[in-house]
């Protein structure tokens, strides 16, 4: 349901990573889920969102599977060429974003491995839009151990105030741009949006996600992603 009192945003989907860790011949975001590739879900999904404004998709320079879309569900689809880390690709992305968006604009990043995510999810990140920034992540579940070299427990890690990070990750537009050039050029490696504010001093508010939103990483979630997309279509059928 669209919220009046929500920003309407940018999103920002990197998708130029070479996917290693899934393996196959073919890039992780090009598999097929339900017949569809797995960044087909995930642009669909933002694009219908009532506060999306439209899409800037970041591929790999060599990337020939990328369908050429430039609307998709009635909404702007940006195509730019993406970098060797996430957050060159992340940067690249909000470089193509439209001239005249405002610098407190709020965009979000997403990744396009995460085709399962929810608008009840971006709802949530978008409830909590603040200048801190908002962050989808879900408290951890498991006990953590911490091992040496030869994978013998070492100690067990207090699990108290510890989350996973997931994404939709949302910030205004000027400030994460700023954030991610000066890490960047201290030759820091950000592995989130999040990182890259934390540097500049700021605490993002971490908002509860649903752990359904799962980042396709290896071989075996492909068969999990499918399983929950299945399940999301029935609730919405
Ligand atoms: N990504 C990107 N540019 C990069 C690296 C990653 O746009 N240089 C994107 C990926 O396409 C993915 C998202 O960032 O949608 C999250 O990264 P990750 O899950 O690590 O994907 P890959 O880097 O492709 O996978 P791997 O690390 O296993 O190679
Ligand atoms: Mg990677």
């Amino acid at each position: 349901m669209a919220r009046e009192t929500h920003p309407s945003v940018w999103v920002v989907v990197p998708a130029a990573g070479r996917g290693v860790r899934a393996g196959s011949g073919v890039p992780k975001q090009y598999r097929l889920l339900l017949g569809r590739p797995v960044i087909e879900h995930t642009l669909r999904t933002l694009a219908t969102h009532p506060q999306v404004r439209g899409v800037a998709v970041v591929l790999a320079a060599d990337d020939d599977r990328w369908p050429g879309w430039d609307m998709l569900e009635g909404k702007p689809v940006l195509a730019v060429t993406g970098g060797a880390e996430r957050a060159d690709s992340v940067l690249a992305g909000l470089n193509a974003l439209p001239q005249d968006l405002e610098d407190d604009a709020f965009v979000l990043v997403h990744d396009a491995a995460r085709p399962c995510v929810s608008h009840r999810d971006i709802d949530a990140l978008l409830d909590a839009a603040s200048p801190r920034g908002a962050v989808l992540a879900v408290p951890l579940a498991d006990t953590l151990k911490r091992a040496d070299d030869d994978n013998l427990v070492r100690d067990t890690v207090p699990r108290d105030g510890l989350w996973r990070a997931l994404t939709p990750q949302m910030f205004q537009r000027a400030a994460l741009m700023r954030a991610l050039r000066d890490a960047r050029d201290a030759g820091v490696v950000v592995t989130d949006e999040s990182m890259a504010m934390e540097r500049a001093g700021i605490a993002p508010v971490l908002v509860a996600g649903s752990a359904d939103n799962l980042k396709i990483t290896t071989p075996r979630d492909f068969a999990l992603a499918e399983f929950l997309l299945r399940a999301a279509n029935k609730d919405s059928a």
